[in-house]
């Protein structure tokens, strides 16, 4: 098995599809990503599951690749489960995380906004662009800055995980962008459309961070690292006005109040 466990995850699945269904029914979306240069053990690793749990996917990916049992699945070195109460963070990764609830909130609004309002009207269009700024100041300049120039530079920037979560920003301001140019243009279905793909992505997106990658990193950061982050979180905010993050909430609870509160399913 460890010959395989060294291997590009990708060309696994090319040569025995069977592991790619394995990974899915755990919701390891490998088939999915547009990266793929992760190997196996890297998969193993960033998804950190408890041992048995971890054995048990070994085993069947084990036998995916080899039905006659020939593989040995390497024990498990007897991870605990996850703790009770939901997963636990570093002081800044829990900041992020926090940054992400009021994101969610904006996101869980999207549905029922485009639903319920003419994107092609003065009005509509307006609320609209309220929107695209709160996403534009607080979920890219201030949420996504600190990752991409602060917290991410403390990893390799070539790991797939790295480049899967980069790529979901840079494919996030293309949404933004296309709306932006949809609402100017008067088309309101086409605003919509790019609403909702953005929708879709960042929620994913905000899934992987919070259950996957947040907690791969604080298992890899040192303790001197988790508070020079700090540190520097404190200074890229003390860069933001606080009336600018006032203004960006006041879009959220101000939209909230127009549709009700909702939340991300
Ligand atoms: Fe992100
Ligand atoms: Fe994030």
């Amino acid at each position: 098995m460890h010959k395989y466990l060294e291997q590009n995850i990708k060309d696994i699945i090319a040569r025995y599809p069977g592991v790619g269904k394995i990974l899915n029914e755990y919701k390891i979306g490998c088939t999915a990503c547009a990266a793929g240069t992760c190997r196996l053990k890297d998969i193993v690793e960033i998804h950190n599951l408890p041992g048995p749990e971890e054995e048990k996917l070994m085993g069947r990916i084990a036998l995916a690749i080899s039905p006659d049992g020939a593989l040995m699945v390497p024990k498990s070195p007897g991870k605990a489960a996850a703790p009770a109460g939901g997963l636990k963070y570093s002081p800044p990764l829990k900041r992020l995380v926090d940054e992400h609830v009021l994101i969610k909130r904006l996101l869980a609004l999207l549905p029922r906004f485009v639903a319920g309002t003419d994107l092609g009207s003065e009005e509509g269009a307006g609320l609209a662009r309220g929107g695209l700024k709160f996403i534009r100041t607080y979920a890219d300049k201030y949420h996504h800055a600190k990752e991409e120039e602060i917290l991410f530079k403390y990893f390799d920037g070539g790991l797939d995980v790295i480049q899967v979560m980069l790529l979901d920003h840079v494919t996030g301001r293309g949404h933004v962008k296309a709306a932006d140019e949809a609402l100017a243009a008067g088309d309101g279905a086409a605003a919509a459309k790019q609403f909702l793909a953005y929708r879709e992505l960042l929620a994913e997106h905000i899934k992987k961070e919070d259950e996957i990658l947040y907690p791969w990193m604080d298992r890899n950061l040192t303790m001197k690292q988790v508070g020079e982050l700090s540190g520097r979180f404190d200074e890229a905010d003390e860069k933001f006005a606080p009336e600018l993050i006032a203004e960006c909430e006041a879009v959220v609870t101000g939209l909230e109040k127009l549709l009700g509160a909702a939340e991300l399913t």
